[in-house]
């Protein structure tokens, strides 16, 4: 598994705030935001997607399970001023379901680090609102170059390890949304990261999934 508290304190970069900036604006594009509605972004690292969000929505929870993340995003929302958010560490596979029931959730390049997808789409469900939004975005499949595992011929072997993340498959996301009870999915690529592998660029896409909780 990365460690991603001691990934914190370098996390932000040009490029990942560029990426939250085309991303908040790819879910403004594509759901219905407004100021009386409360969210939750899940697996926030920074929280860089949230402060992008903060004056579309009323309120956004910043949760990671990262306590560095955490501290980070903490840093982040008291630098940017901005009312309305809080940061929390939150773990749904671990920690009980936050009592407060939201209208949207948000969550950008975290499922593909989860080990039980399922069970956290379970906890979104519970979490949301009846008619509440959900927006994943996520690596769309790769053979585990992004995350530094591309020798060919090991990927049997890291299939299922945390530590060899290989992206996330949207069909196969699309079925778990609807097995959790969520309607109306819609998936489509939304953003390239660029990355150096083996000394050359190579591009990765993300896909962005929303579904509806009826
Ligand atoms: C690749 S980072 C993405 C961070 C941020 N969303 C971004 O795009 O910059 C993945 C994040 O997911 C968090 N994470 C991993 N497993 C998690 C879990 N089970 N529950 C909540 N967050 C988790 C990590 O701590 C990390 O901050």
């Amino acid at each position: 598994m990365h460690n991603f508290d001691t990934l914190a304190p370098t996390w932000d970069t040009p490029e990942r705030a560029e990426r939250a900036r085309g991303v908040a604006a790819e879910i403004a594009r594509r759901l219905p935001l407004d100021r009386s509605q409360t969210a939750l972004e899940y697996g926030a690292g920074t929280g860089a997607l949230s402060l992008a969000l903060a004056d579309q929505v009323g309120s956004i929870l910043v949760t990671d399970a990262s306590a560095g993340m955490i501290e980070m995003a903490e840093r982040r929302i008291a630098e940017a001023g901005v009312a309305g958010l809080t940061a929390r560490r939150l773990d749904l596979l671990t920690d009980p379901i936050p009592p407060d029931r939201v209208d949207l959730i948000f969550t950008l390049m975290a499922l593909h680090h989860v080990s039980d997808v399922p069970a956290v789409l379970a906890a979104f469900h519970v979490l949301l609102r009846p008619q509440g939004h959900l927006a994943v975005i996520d690596l769309e499949p790769d053979d585990g170059a992004f995350h530094g595992h591309h020798e060919h011929g090991h990927e049997h072997e890291h299939e299922h390890d945390e530590d060899a993340p290989r992206g996330l498959d949207p069909l196969v996301l699309t079925e778990q949304l609807k097995q959790a009870g969520f309607t109306d999915v819609v998936v489509e690529s939304i953003w390239t990261v660029t990355r150096e592998v083996d000394g050359q660029p190579r591009e990765f896409g993300l896909f962005l999934a929303t579904a509806l909780r009826p």
